[in-house]
């Protein structure tokens, strides 16, 4: 079944090593044989109307949500919002004449999610579509589109793989939308071909999970605090990842937008503290490359998570490469098994949390 741990310990282990058959799902499930896209038409026109797309999300799905900002704006060339839940349902925005809002939930059952979405309908009647695990849940049932991402059950409480499907049917909207709007971006981009570069990328990394291991053995076993940086969608990652570490494991962990730190955070950096830089967009690369010395030169234990293409002698966790804008895709992989094992080294049940729920239906 579906269901079953096997031969896994944790189920988020098993979730962690799924994603490349999860991509694969989707390509399944939004390409047709002759490479076309899958999506419904009448999304499509609903969607080509708006003039800037919202995106709603809560903790691991807003930022899948922030990585979502960079496909649409690149693929669809329309301004794109990302807003948490929880604020975006008390706030009093001044929306665009033509908003289309897209709400990503796992569970399709967070409230703080549902009480935009009950907004949307009521105050600002807007067209909306559900991205969800779940279908038939409540905010897949009250969107005017929805979208599943197929993905299987998450049972874990930190998500893992939901993630990594919420931003390929992102990419799938975004590059459907695109070609319908004749962006050159969304014709050029071979997303089919790229998320089977993507599957195989996350396939090496889980192949390779001992060396992660080891390094969540010396670095990560005993320390307090430890901070993810990253510029771009590095940074969008570097949170995520962060949020990873602090779920599990309990440590301090933050993900700071690496040319931040000079700006305050950097007076958080004493001897030893662990800093994972995450190192996959050619323009910041080089950026990110000075946020580490910086940190190094006041103590900091640095590991690095770098694509391939830009790789230096001394690199922690050389991923392969693909396309920048799947790059997160990729480069997160090593994050959860981070987590995951830094969470064992120190002794707690990796799928059951302290304090938190699969899916928090209270606001
Ligand atoms: C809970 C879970 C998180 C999840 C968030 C949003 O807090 O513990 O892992 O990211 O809800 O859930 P959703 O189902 O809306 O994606």
């Amino acid at each position: 079944k579906e269901t079953d741990r096997g031969a896994y310990p944790y189920y988020m282990l098993k979730e962690i090593d799924e994603q490349p058959a999860v991509l694969h799902r989707i390509q399944k499930t939004y390409f047709a044989e002759d490479g076309s896209l899958k999506i419904p038409a009448d999304l499509l026109a609903a969607m080509q109307k708006a003039d800037r797309l919202y995106i709603v999300g809560a903790g691991t799905s807003y930022h899948a949500g922030l990585v979502g900002k960079r496909l649409f704006e690149q693929l669809t060339q329309i301004p794109t919002e990302v807003v948490l839940a929880s604020e975006f349902a008390y706030d009093n925005p001044i929306l665009s004449d033509h908003p289309f809002f897209i709400f990503l939930t796992q569970s399709g059952e967070t409230a703080d999610s549902r009480q935009v979405l009950v907004r949307v309908n009521n105050e600002w009647q807007a067209p909306s579509l559900t991205i969800t695990n779940a279908e038939n849940s409540t905010l897949y049932r009250e969107a005017t589109y929805q979208l599943l991402l197929n993905a299987g059950p998450e049972i874990a409480v930190a998500s893992t793989k939901a993630y990594t499907a919420q931003i390929a049917v992102e990419a799938v909207v975004a590059k459907a939308l695109g070609m319908a709007r004749h962006i050159s971006t969304a014709k050029n981009f071979n997303l089919n071909h790229e998320l089977s570069l993507a599957a195989n990328a996350i396939q090496a990394i889980v192949d390779e999970k001992q060396t992660i291991k080891e390094i969540a053995h010396h670095n990560l076993a005993k320390t307090r605090n430890a901070f993810y940086i990253g510029r771009g969608v590095d940074y969008f990652v570097a949170l995520e990842a962060a949020l990873k570490l602090k779920e599990i494991s309990y440590i301090h962990a933050e993900g700071f937008a690496s040319g931040e730190l000079k700006h305050g955070t950097i007076a958080l950096i004493e001897d030893k503290t662990p800093v994972i830089a995450i190192l996959t967009q050619e323009r910041t690369a080089s950026h990110t490359r000075s946020n580490i010395q910086e940190v190094k030169s006041r103590g900091a234990q640095v590991l690095t998570i770098v694509s391939e293409n830009l790789a230096k002698p001394g690199d922690d966790i050389v991923i392969p490469t693909i396309s920048e804008l799947l790059l997160p895709l990729v480069s997160v992989v090593p994050a959860q098994l981070l987590a995951y094992y830094a969470s064992l080294e120190r002794g707690y049940n990796v799928d059951q949390p302290r304090n938190l729920a699969k899916s928090v239906t209270v606001e």
